[in-house]
């Protein structure tokens, strides 16, 4: 099984929307039994809690299932992921911190998108729902890039 984890700050927002999409895709192409996601937030705020209502909103209108529970990045998850998603690049900084070495499966998750390639998925916290529907729109360009990715660099 190829393990990947999407990583935010909170973890209720940019990073449990990621593993929804990528895994919706993921059933989609019938390869659940070889590929699994799941999400983490460098911050321990929201332990716990559901994904924002502004990501369910966005992935039910795209008709994206969507269920998670938030939990923080933990340096364990790094023997764990054979991919780990960073949103942003303070993420990206804080995930190898907190790994205290530099993971080969690390990367920005819009150094997958044809269109933006390794800019931030901003945070969408603080705006509306236009700002959900933005990164809706760039986690789904990236996350056929990288499922494309995985795919050949696995053979699966
Ligand atoms: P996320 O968004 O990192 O995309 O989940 C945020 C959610 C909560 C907070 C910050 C960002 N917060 O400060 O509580």
């Amino acid at each position: 099984m190829i393990k990947i984890i999407f990583v935010c700050l909170g973890n209720i927002c940019r990073s449990p929307l990621a593993e929804a999409i990528f895994q919706h895709k993921v059933n989609q192409k019938g390869l659940q039994d070889k590929i699994s996601s799941d999400s983490a937030g460098t911050a321990n705020y929201h332990v716990g809690d559901d994904p924002d209502t502004r990501s369910i909103a966005v992935a039910v209108k795209h008709g994206v299932p969507i269920q998670h529970k938030g939990q923080q990045f933990h340096h364990t998850h790094g023997e764990a992921f054979d991919y780990i998603m960073a949103m942003d690049q303070s993420n990206h900084r804080n995930i190898i911190h907190e790994l205290g070495y530099k993971h080969e499966g690390l990367f920005l998750m819009r150094d997958f998108d044809p269109d933006g390639k390794g800019e931030e998925v901003p945070d969408p916290y603080y705006g509306g729902a236009d700002g959900f529907e933005n990164v809706y729109q760039m986690l789904d360009r990236s996350c056929d890039e990288l499922l494309e990715y995985i795919v050949k660099e696995h053979n699966l």
